[in-house]
């Protein structure tokens, strides 16, 4: 059994984890070294209030359970920090392996979807290194479309990699329509959210 939340302060070690063997194994990761604690922790802390952060935890009891509690996780981040771009959306999805095909990371990005949706983000992007069947998969199962590809844009394991992005727009993308304030993680979660309330 597994339980999707979001992370706590605590949780960001598993994270970075998992994010560095991605690194250190596949090219789905355009780090080349293994990334610090600290720098995720630091984006954790800027991010949590307006980016909903979550991790899929193995309940005791799951036989797998062993390899560590935190199994996956999936997050949104900024886009790009100019004003004009802030109803836009990144998002990121890992599920650590020896744990994929069991619709965790469909569980994963159903709720971050849906919690940047409430917030009145209009659009979410999806950046992937090709070929890569399962996230491709994952994207157009919840509508995501593919939009372009930056070719040999990356250069990992001795050869180049292209980068798709794939994107969904809520609501059918009205374009026309002033987008409204966007609204705090916890505003649209309340009381579930712990380490996403507090200010710092
Ligand atoms: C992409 C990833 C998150 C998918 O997580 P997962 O828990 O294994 O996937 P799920 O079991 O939730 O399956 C999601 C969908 O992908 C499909 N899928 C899973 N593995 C697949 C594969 N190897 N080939 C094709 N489709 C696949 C499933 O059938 C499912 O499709 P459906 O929704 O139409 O039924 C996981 O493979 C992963 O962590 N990959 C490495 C990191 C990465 O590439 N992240 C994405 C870039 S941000």
């Amino acid at each position: 059994m597994v339980n999707i939340r979001f992370a706590n302060e605590p949780d960001v070690a598993a994270i970075v984890d998992i994010a560095n063997w991605y690194a250190a194994n596949t090219p789905a990761n355009f780090a080349i070294e293994p990334e610090p604690l600290e720098m995720w922790l630091g984006a954790w802390r800027e991010q949590r209030q307006w980016y909903p952060w979550l991790v899929a935890e193995a309940l005791p009891g799951d036989a797998a359970a062993q390899d560590g509690a935190i199994v996956g996780f999936a997050k949104a981040s900024p886009f790009r920090t100019r004003c004009a771009y802030r109803w836009t959306v990144e998002t990121s999805v890992y599920v650590r392996a020896g744990w994929h095909g069991r619709g965790l990371g469909r569980s994963l990005y159903e709720r971050v979807l849906s919690i940047v949706r409430r917030q009145g983000y209009r659009k979410v992007l999806g950046g992937i290194t090709l070929p890569n069947p399962a996230s491709v998969r994952l994207h157009e199962h919840f509508g995501f479309r593919h939009i372009g590809t930056m070719f040999r844009v990356g250069w990992k394991f001795g050869q180049w990699h292209d980068v798709g992005f794939w994107e969904l727009e809520f609501d059918g993308g009205i374009a026309s329509e002033a987008p409204g304030n966007i609204a705090l993680v916890r505003e649209v979660v309340g009381a579930e959210v712990e380490g996403h309330g507090a200010r710092g």
